[in-house]
């Protein structure tokens, strides 16, 4: 299943929802805010272990999506998930290089093998970048570069548009404010910059996330003045009022 081309809010659950009763009430909450949304598509990352009780809820504007998945198709490996695994189950993206997993090691080829076999499998990767802290000489921009020419490293020119890039500075992730819609329509610009440098004007362009500290009240600036085409949301997403608040003043953005 391939998500369209509409604004796109992700919710990611992270390792905070603890039964199938809570995982299918906020997904529940969440599908029946989601009959008046119009412009936007809407993913929900639970845990590996609700995805089977959820698939029933996937609708054409909700869809499922997974926090990580293995860098090889099948073999020997315990305890991975493979990406194989994950259509039958109605998952539609995968979140990938998120910077809770870069900081416990994840390197750079491995989330680029991980986009490549997302890719392969026609699930959605949700590529995240995102530096940790700013520096006067713009030497962070730097670091975004290369961690998207690294992460991108497999992804053939004709498969770029179909990858979702998730900007989230670091700082911002968990945090009380996020970062200004000036300063995300900047990273937005500068990523569609480095995009076309690796990949040539002629291509179709990612699509680009901004994360990190999003509620209702900031969702609306950051999307319509950042110049992004949505919001990938931790902690919001947890409530189904604070993330349908959130889906619903990205919706309205014309
Ligand atoms: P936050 O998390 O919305 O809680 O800041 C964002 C993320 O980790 O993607």
């Amino acid at each position: 299943m391939k998500i369209n081309k509409k604004k796109l809010v992700i919710g990611n659950w992270k390792m905070n929802i603890f039964s199938v009763k809570e995982a299918k009430k906020l997904m529940e909450g969440i599908k029946k805010g989601s009959l008046k949304v119009r412009n936007t598509d809407i993913v929900i990352c639970p845990p590996f272990v609700y995805i089977s009780d959820l698939m029933s809820l996937v609708s054409k504007k909700l869809f499922l999506g997974v926090q990580n998945i293995f860098e090889e198709m099948n073999g020997s490996y315990t305890g991975e998930v493979s990406v194989q695994y994950l259509a039958q189950f109605k998952v539609s993206c995968a979140i990938i290089g998120h910077s809770e997993r870069r900081a416990r090691g994840e390197s750079d080829t491995s989330i680029s093998k991980k986009v490549a076999r997302a890719l392969e499998a026609k699930i959605t990767p949700v590529f995240c970048i995102g530096e940790a802290s700013r520096d006067e000489h713009g030497e962070y921009l730097a670091f975004i570069k290369n961690q998207l020419s690294l992460g991108l490293s497999l992804v053939s020119k004709a498969q770029i548009g179909d990858v979702v890039i998730a900007y989230e500075p670091i700082w911002a992730i968990g945090g009380k404010e996020a970062m200004n819609s000036h300063q995300v329509h900047e990273m937005s610009l500068y990523i569609q910059k480095c995009v076309k440098e690796m990949c040539g004007t002629m291509v179709m362009m990612p699509r680009i996330l901004y994360g990190g500290a999003v509620t209702a009240d900031n969702a609306r600036e950051i999307v319509d003045q950042g110049f992004v085409d949505g919001l990938l949301v931790g902690r919001e997403s947890l409530k189904v009022e604070n993330f349908l608040g959130i889906i619903t003043n990205v919706d309205l953005i014309k």
